[in-house]
């Protein structure tokens, strides 16, 4: 029986990865929160990969806060890059296959073509640079691990642009969402689903190295306004949602104007197939 560590157990991703568990009856998952395991803390994980031995472990701890780090780069940095070195180097000592999550924010968005995993990084935000650094760390200490660069997580329930615009358009009549930031939502429950297929590819084809880095959102670009709009059109809501500028809707960390993900080697790789964002978007609503 194949066992799976997933760390940041509560956030997003690593909900949709327990609602999913059942699925894979013959793999044993043990799901680990910042109080069962906190990854920044070097002894307690390698206690706890020597302890469990796990076969795989997926990386979804991570700090997440991209205007919050602007003023906490200490933070950001230790959660981001630190925290994924005791990974990797514990999944190296192991033979563990790591899965680690990584974001769009590390481009500067100054492209207009999908980003693929050949194209230059520049991060502009100090969550950028951490979660770079992290992918570093991943990578370079052990070759097997898989990276997943993604973007605009949203669940159903969570910290995210969906359930903030839900509220925003009961508690006000009119609404500003910037519509010159393009990019592409990802429904973490789809990016859950593609890293257990991942995992189970692995896992069939013990002989080969799929270490590297790989990129997966949904189908489709959008920008803010438009998955706004889309989230209006949903909810049935009646709030008026107006188009901003970036510069009419200041934040502390500067974000990419064109993140979207170029997905093709993840699908060809994997044999993936990914559903389109607003079909996400729809039965995210209905779930
Ligand atoms: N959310 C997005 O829009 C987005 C976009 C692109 C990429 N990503 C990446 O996708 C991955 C998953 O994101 P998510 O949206 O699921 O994040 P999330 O909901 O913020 O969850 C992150 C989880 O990590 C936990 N955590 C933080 N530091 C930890 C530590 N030292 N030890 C153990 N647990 C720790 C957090 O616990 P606490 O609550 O206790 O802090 C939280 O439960 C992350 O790598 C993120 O960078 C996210």
């Amino acid at each position: 029986m194949k066992k799976i560590l997933v760390t940041g157990a509560n956030g997003q991703l690593g909900r949709s990865l327990q609602a999913l568990a059942s699925q894979y009856p013959t793999w044993e998952f043990l799901f680990a929160n910042r109080e069962t395991l906190d990854i920044s803390n070097q002894e307690a994980v390698n206690q706890y990969f020597a302890a469990h031995q796990p076969d795989a472990c997926i990386n979804c701890a991570a700090y997440t806060a991209v205007d919050k780090a602007e003023s906490d780069e200490e933070a950001a940095f230790e959660q981001n890059f630190i925290a994924v070195l005791h990974l990797s180097e514990a999944s190296l000592q192991h033979n563990t296959q790591l899965i680690h999550i990584s974001t769009d924010y590390v481009f500067d968005g100054a492209g207009n073509r999908p980003y693929t995993e050949d194209n230059d990084t520049n991060p502009q935000t100090i969550y950028g640079s951490s979660k770079l650094k992290g992918e570093a760390a991943a990578i370079d200490v052990n070759d097997k691990a898989i990276v997943v660069r993604t973007s605009w997580v949203y669940t159903k329930e969570g910290v995210n642009f969906v359930n903030k615009i839900k509220q925003l358009m009961q508690d006000k009549p009119s609404l500003n969402v910037v519509f010159d930031q393009t990019g592409t939502p990802t429904y973490a429950p789809d990016l859950a689903a593609a890293l257990l297929v991942i995992l189970s590819k692995v896992f069939e084809t013990p002989g080969t190295n799929f270490g590297g880095v790989y990129h997966y959102s949904n189908e489709g670009v959008t920008t803010w306004f438009d998955f706004a709009v889309a989230i209006r059109e949903l909810t049935g809501s009646s709030c008026e949602i107006k188009p901003v500028t970036s510069e009419q809707f200041p934040a502390p960390a500067v974000r990419p104007a064109y993140s979207v993900l170029n997905k093709e080697k993840i699908k060809t790789t994997f044999g993936l197939s990914i559903p389109y964002w607003r079909n996400s978007l729809e039965a995210c609503m209905k779930a």
